[in-house]
């Protein structure tokens, strides 16, 4: 039996847009895949409908990517974004005006709700508009359906050839009806019955398991976070726990009982989760960089010595477990996470985000590649976006404190404990903090440079440099208003964060001497809780990408102590992004108190609770 699913192609010159469009369709229940710009009419002939985006071309570039001209007379319904839109009048003899920058903006535009593709909608509507090329005549057979208040073509049809073009970006959230433009392109246009449901993926991943693994068996390695979590519990569905070896490994750099929630978690699946307990190996851990031996990992400071160490101990214990399995590579899977948006980032040219590049790296045993080399790969949310997986893993049974996990760094804590043998005191340390003084400090506000590095990223490349920290009154508009000026001035500043407590007056010129030891772990593992427990209470999970908890080696006058950071950071990409503002509907002053009183009163031996107050750039997500 053949079994025909409707499908729509999306032509994209850039993964970035492409991207969003494909995960607007199949939120509208419509199956999608994405092809290079240039797939031949031939390709198409399976595809119910046609979307083409844009890159940031001109159709006048000799540069721009080439399509089929034969597609426009294919007589399937395509809808043009922006780029696409120009192509297709150009086909048709329109006229396109070329514009050197492009800015993109929100803007009301007037539309003829008649046309089919803006049926339902008003007359004025609010829209994320492309200020680049536009077109200035729409070419034959073509009629204008909307315009910018400074008369920009802003949306044309030729409803005999069901071709429709836009010069916004439907997919975005910015155009606020945009969802439903692309409904009645999908649906009033194009045609499709919306048959490609959440529930009927669900029961195709099990048949896709099933049939790909058959009477094998699979392995599966649970890191703790959702993907891996998720795709365990639905091989677990479709196969039964004698057939899974699901391994997680606890490299004591984990949050407080994580790998014991994380195991309670999938065990309430019926799945059985091996935990390896590899605390101690982390911990004591060398290896060697460019033929040097590092320190152990508890007596290292510098943030690129301990990523080598942890990465390079994960790859020993993760070998060691998968060889105690005994498993036979003939006869096991390797199943893996990967979302399609994974997919997409890696089939194209954009270069695949440092933190994938160190996961690969994470899993590569010998086994491991042994199973890759000879494709016994299975990989069953390679259809599904992150918020579908979430989705997926709820009706699996997974609890909600797993299923809206934000993402976690693969060496965990260890990028979250700033470590040091000595203060971070160069030649300028004077120099600077007389500079802070001098252009920063006033009655109610004092900027101190402290003696630590952190890394940032600035210019071409990551800096890893002095740390200030604003006291005094909690005047956030200033506080935020310093945090951007500092490092614009003073370069050598990558990251600043409000101190809470009194005003610091006198400089601050000692550290408290800091590893990665269990100590140290453990108070950041309660500090990390109490924090995590209000953003819970608060409902602030979702409002907030990630939030990372990290300890500094600063007492403050203080013999022995630490301080404690909250690093807020708000974002799309993890490229770049804000820190949430107290105040603002992602840090009510009701939560951020409760956080910094319970930490102060609770967690012993520290002096400060600190809020970062850096974007990216200049400062990174994690302090490292
Ligand atoms: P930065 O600090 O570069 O972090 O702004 C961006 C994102 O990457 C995460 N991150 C990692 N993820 N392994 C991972 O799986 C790693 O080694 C790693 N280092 C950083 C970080 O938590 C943030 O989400």
């Amino acid at each position: 039996m053949v079994i025909m699913v409707e499908k729509l192609a999306i032509l994209d010159a850039g993964a970035q847009y492409g991207k969003v469009i494909d995960r607007r369709v199949r939120e509208l229940n419509v199956f999608s895949e994405l092809l290079p710009m240039n797939s031949p009419v031939s390709s198409l002939k399976e595809y119910k409908a046609v979307i083409i985006s844009g890159g940031p071309e001109s159709v006048y570039d000799k540069n721009a990517p080439k399509h089929d001209p034969l597609i426009f007379g294919m007589n399937i319904p395509i809808l043009g974004i922006c780029y696409g839109m120009h192509l297709m009048s150009y086909a048709h003899e329109g006229v396109i005006r070329r514009k050197s920058v492009r800015e993109d903006g929100q803007e009301v535009v007037r539309i003829n709700n008649s046309s089919k593709l803006f049926h339902g909608l008003g007359l004025e509507e609010k829209v994320l508009l492309t200020h680049g090329d536009s077109v200035i005549n729409p070419g034959k057979g073509f009629v204008v359906i909307a315009n910018s208040p400074n008369r920009i073509i802003a949306a044309i049809e030729n409803p005999a050839k069901r071709l429709y073009g836009v010069q916004f970006h439907p997919e975005v959230d910015l155009t606020v009806n945009g969802r439903k433009v692309l409904h009645n392109f999908l649906y009033n246009i194009a045609g499709f019955s919306g048959d490609y449901t959440l529930e009927d993926r669900e029961a195709k991943a099990v048949g896709y398991i099933r049939g790909c693994v058959g009477d094998k068996e699979v392995l599966v390695l649970v890191s703790g976070g959702v993907d891996s979590s998720v795709c365990a519990a639905l091989l677990n569905k479709a196969l039964g726990p004698e057939k899974i070896h699901a391994l997680h490994i606890d490299n004591g750099l984990m949050r407080l009982n994580e790998s014991l929630k994380v195991k309670e978690a999938l065990e309430k699946t019926g799945l059985k989760l091996r935990v390896v307990d590899a605390s101690q190996d982390f911990y004591n851990s060398i290896t060697t960089v460019k033929g040097n031996e590092t320190k152990k990992l508890n007596e290292a400071v510098s943030p690129e010595e301990k990523r080598n160490i942890i990465g390079d101990a994960f790859m020993r214990v993760a070998e060691r477990a998968v060889r105690e399995l005994g498993l036979n590579p003939n006869n096991v899977y390797l199943a893996q996470g990967t979302l399609r948006p994974d997919l997409i980032e890696s089939a194209s040219t954009i270069a695949s985000s440092k933190a994938d590049v160190i996961k690969t790296h994470h899993n590569d045993t010998a086994l491991v590649r042994e199973l890759r080399k000879k494709g016994m790969v299975v990989e069953p949310l390679k259809d599904y976006h992150k918020d579908e997986v979430r989705v997926l893993g709820k009706s699996l049974g997974l609890p909600d404190e797993l299923v809206w996990r934000q993402p976690f760094p693969g060496p965990g804590l260890g990028v979250r404990i700033i470590c040091a043998d000595k203060p971070y005191i160069n030649d300028d340390f004077g120099m600077i903090n007389q500079q802070l003084k001098d252009y920063y400090a006033n009655d109610s506000i004092s900027a101190t440079l402290l003696p630590i590095q952190t890394v940032g990223v600035q210019g071409d490349g990551r800096s890893y440099s002095y740390l200030v920290g604003l006291s005094g009154e909690k005047d956030w508009d200033e506080l935020f208003r310093m945090a951007k000026d500092i490092p614009k001035r003073i370069h050598k500043v990558n990251r600043i964060a409000y101190l809470f407590g009194e005003k610091i007056t006198s400089p601050i010129n000692n550290i408290t001497i800091t590893h990665i030891t269990p100590d140290v772990i453990k108070q950041l593992q309660l500090a990390d809780d109490i924090v995590n427990q209000a953003l819970i209470k608060y409902g602030l999970l979702r409002k907030l990408s990630q939030v990372p908890i990290i300890s500094f080696p600063l007492g403050f006058g203080i013999e022995g102590a630490r301080s404690i950071a909250i690093r807020t950071f708000i974002t799309n990409d993890f490229m770049t992004g804000v820190p949430a503002v107290p105040g603002s509907e992602e840090m009510p002053l009701e939560a951020l108190d409760e956080m910094v009183g319970r930490i102060l009163s609770e967690v012993n031996g520290i002096s400060r609770v600190a809020y970062d107050l850096t974007s990216k750039p200049p400062g990174t997500t994690e302090w490292e």
